[in-house]
């Protein structure tokens, strides 16, 4: 084994996985496990074919600075092989995208401009508008422009196409893909019409998206919502080439979010929430299929990115997505109940800095003070605060001395709209049942509880 000269040698030749424990009828799936890509996912691809592209163009010169509107993966992407290449990086991105994508952005040495994401393009805050403005007024710049870039789809002819044609050893009968800029649908596409012209094209699309209804139907209806990243789309991708596409399957939040934790828990693949969209579209694919047939999909990018979300429990029963024993009582707007172990608490004899521990650990403010299963009291920050203020020796003194006990609690059976002036007044109800704890209602809980009540 020699070692590799960087990271960027290390794009591309992913591993390609047989899946076994899922129902797939009569034909065998597999996944090319794309987040196994240095940055994560599929995009990294991109990100070199495209700076090159550029350098060769003579559009990136040595020492340049590469600007792209986007938050995702291809961000993450052009951050990591321009800074190994040593471009500046500049990112726009809008202002919906989660935090870690900007701490990570940031952390791999990039420029990331935050900007409004309510604006439509034309607008000069518009995220795309604005990158392709920095681009025109910064000497020596180039406006990346992943969604109109021959040299995206070109990735996939060049590498993504004949790694799956060679894994599979020729033997391939239809490839399960999604579109963000359509670049790998569209250069998977063209490499199997040309080498193996019977191999199918299928296209995953998440329900709310404009791009499936319009290869369905021909129809450009305005787009709905989504909550998987990364597919679907408001307007038909500029290099797309649909005639490419043999089948669409519009694919719903909960049936993605559910494949990829299924994906997760029988086969030990993490991917991220698009990947769920591709799998079920797939299993859909294979199972209708009278004939044994062998078909490839993706895991595009990983679920690590999405720990907080998909693969969080908590999250999943906020949107709806996970559906909870439910009491008829105030028990089911706890979002995490004290029976099922599931809140954070102290006891009176705990220090005080082990409350404050716990509160940052967790990023909670307030604590419960629970005894032998009673509540006794609740510590919140501005107590340790006026508790050590003059003395930070207090910080070993134990959690009763500091806490609260003029406490607001509320039977099982009030009414959720009597929990409102409670929380107006600033105090946080507590749930109780004779004397046993059953948690806490925050606003939020009270929030998504009036939500998933509307959806139900
Ligand atoms: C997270 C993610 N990013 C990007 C893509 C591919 O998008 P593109 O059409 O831009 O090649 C996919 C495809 O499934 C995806 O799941």
């Amino acid at each position: 084994m020699t070692a590799f000269k960087s990271m960027i040698e290390l794009i591309g030749n992913t591993p390609m996985v047989e899946l076994t424990r899922l129902d797939t009828g009569k034909c065998r799936l597999f996944v090319k496990l794309e987040n196994n890509n240095p940055g994560g996912s599929i995009k990294d691809r991109i990100a070199v074919t495209m700076i090159e592209g550029a350098e060769k163009s003579g559009k990136l010169k040595p020492g340049g600075t590469i600007v792209e509107a986007t938050s995702g993966n291809t961000g993450i992407g052009l951050a990591f092989v321009g800074a190994h290449k040593g471009y500046k990086v500049i990112i726009v991105i809008p202002d919906k995208m989660s935090a870690e994508k900007i701490y990570h952005l940031r952390a791999l040495g990039a420029e990331v401009l935050v900007t409004r994401s309510d604006v439509p393009p034309g607008h000069p805050e518009n995220y795309q508008d604005m990158a392709k403005r920095i681009a025109e007024e910064t000497p020596g710049a180039h406006y990346i422009y992943q969604h109109g870039n021959p040299d995206n789809w070109r990735a996939h002819v060049e590498h993504t196409g004949p790694e799956i044609w060679e894994q599979m050893d020729h033997d391939l009968d239809a490839v399960v893909a999604g579109i963000g800029t359509a670049g790998t649908l569209t250069g998977v596409g063209r490499y199997m019409k040309k080498i193996a012209p019977h191999v199918e094209m299928v296209f995953a699309d998440p329900e709310g998206s404009m791009v499936g209804p319009y290869v369905q139907t021909g129809e450009l209806l305005t787009a709905g919502q989504w909550l998987v990243e990364g597919i679907g789309e408001d307007e038909l991708p500029p290099i797309g080439d649909l005639s490419l596409i043999a089948k669409t399957y519009m694919v719903s939040d909960a049936d993605s979010l559910d494949a990829a934790r299924e994906l997760l828990a029988k086969e030990g693949i993490m991917g991220g929430s698009s990947t769920g969209t591709l799998l079920s579209a797939a299993l859909r694919y294979c199972r209708e299929q009278s004939e044994p047939k062998r078909v490839v999909t993706f895991v595009p990018d990983s679920g690590l990115k999405y720990l907080s979300k998909m693969y969080n429990d908590y999250w999943m029963i906020d949107q709806g997505f996970i559906k909870r024993e439910s009491f008829g009582d105030l028990r089911d707007l706890i979002a995490r109940r004290h029976a099922d172990r599931a809140d954070y608490t102290v006891a009176p004899g705990d220090l005080l800095t082990t409350a404050y521990a716990r509160m940052k650990l967790y990023d909670v403010s307030q604590l419960p003070v629970i005894d032998d299963g009673k509540i006794v009291g609740v510590i919140n920050e501005t107590d340790i605060l006026l508790a050590v203020l003059d003395n930070e020796e207090k910080f070993s003194h134990p959690v009763r001395e500091a806490m609260a006990t003029n406490l607001k609690t509320v039977p099982l059976d009030t009414d959720p709209s009597d929990l409102l002036p409670i929380l107006n007044d600033g105090y946080v109800p507590l749930v109780v049942d004779d004397n046993k704890y059953h948690g806490l209602v925050t606003t939020i809980d009270l929030l998504n509880y009036l939500r998933r009540r509307m959806r139900d």
